[in-house]
């Protein structure tokens, strides 16, 4: 079986291309680099021993998306491409909403011409906006949320649900990630995130390995158990194979929606300490006042994946702080090493 990574080249991307080879599935990518680098490819092709076949170009290229699929028996795709970060899509968002929804637009289109109708796609927790209730189950309430990058995805989601609606030869399997982080365990694939970091885990990597002075934390006054803001931190590799039981476990068209998180919530000091223990040492941090756009708490009732995709995380925390840990001091500069 053959499968079509748009934005390939990325840190989840690149984690399932591994989890595809190493399962016997051909795989063909397409990325602009606008925030990749083709050295992950190559690293992907070292780690797994197989080939990947590579298009350096934008989905929004739609004779390219033709040529790719003219040129390959496409049987699935998994679209990660797009842009994510929260503060920047608050700032630019016709270049948010133009990538993301222009992308999924030319995209789909070129998977009916072709006849290829099977879609996963990466959404996000982001599209419960500020839970009512935890933790969130899939049959939560969506929209509602507070920026741009966010609301494509709500957007997308309901585009992906009309294409289905309109010819129910479509399966569309939505994966809602919850908080990725760490990296593979070989230390060579990674999250390498350009200029100072937004998420927590790429900045408190940094401050480990010395190129920022300490972590801020945003915030010590939630309703949490220690005031800072919980998440479901998933490990990437985890992450991953979700996409592959998404794809070896669907066999009926229809619209399929997932969360994909562990259950468990940590809070950001609970995630310094887990990364001092992975790092061998204390870690400064001071805290600060809270991010704007932030919400207390944010978990997921994984189970439904479980039912549906027979996935569930394996990975715990030391994993994901020891594999980031592995991936940052033996790449500093990221791939850029
Ligand atoms: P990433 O930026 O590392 O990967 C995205 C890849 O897509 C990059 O390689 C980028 O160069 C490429 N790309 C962007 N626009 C493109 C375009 N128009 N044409 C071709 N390639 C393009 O991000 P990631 O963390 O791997 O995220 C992958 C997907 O998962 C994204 O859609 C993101 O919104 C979603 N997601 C990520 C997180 C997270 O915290 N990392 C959480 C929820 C959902
Ligand atoms: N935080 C800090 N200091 C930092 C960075 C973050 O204290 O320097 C805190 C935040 O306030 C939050 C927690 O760490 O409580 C996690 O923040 P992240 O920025 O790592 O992640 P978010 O939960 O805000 O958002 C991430 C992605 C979104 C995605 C969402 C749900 O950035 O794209 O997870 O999947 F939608």
């Amino acid at each position: 079986m053959k499968i079509l990574v748009t934005g390939g080249a990325g840190y989840i991307g690149s984690h399932t291309c591994v989890e595809l080879l190493q399962k016997g599935y051909e795989v063909v990518v397409i990325d602009n680099f606008d925030n990749s680098s083709p050295e992950s490819i190559k690293r992907v092709e070292e780690i797994t021993g197989k080939a990947v076949t590579l298009y350096q170009g934008d989905v929004r290229n739609g004779e390219l998306l033709d040529k790719i699929f003219c040129e390959h028996k496409i049987d699935w795709v998994i679209h990660f491409a797009g842009l994510k970060a929260v503060g920047e899509s608050c700032a630019k968002p016709i270049e948010y909403y133009n990538n993301n929804l222009y992308g999924t637009l030319v995209l789909t289109e070129k998977m009916r011409k072709h006849g290829c109708k099977k879609i996963v796609f990466s959404s996000s927790a982001t599209v419960y906006g500020d839970p009512e209730v935890l933790p969130l189950t899939e049959e939560c309430k969506t929209g509602g949320t507070t920026n741009p990058y966010g609301t494509s995805k709500y957007f997308q989601e309901i585009m992906l649900n009309d294409i289905y609606k309109s010819d129910n030869l479509w399966t569309v399997v939505l994966l809602r990630y919850f908080n990725p982080v760490g990296a593979h365990p070989s230390g060579r694939i990674g999250e390498a995130p350009q200029g100072i970091p937004n998420n927590l885990t790429p900045y408190i990597a940094k401050v480990a390995v010395g190129s920022l002075k300490e972590v801020g934390v945003f915030g010590d006054d939630y309703p949490t158990h220690d005031g800072t803001g919980v998440r479901d931190y998933i490990h990437v590799v985890d992450l991953a194979k979700g996409h592959v039981a998404a794809i070896d476990k669907t066999v009926k068209s229809g619209v399929y929606v997932y969360n994909l998180g562990t259950g468990i919530g940590y809070s950001v000091l609970d995630v310094i300490h887990a990364f001092e223990k992975a790092c061998g040492r204390k870690l400064p941090y001071s805290i600060k006042p809270r991010r704007a756009g932030d919400i207390a708490a944010c978990y997921a009732d994984a189970s439904k994946a479980k039912r549906g995709l027979g996935w569930q995380a394996n990975l715990g925390i030391d994993e994901m702080c020891q594999s980031h840990w592995k991936w940052q001091s033996e790449n500093p500069n990221g791939y850029k090493d």
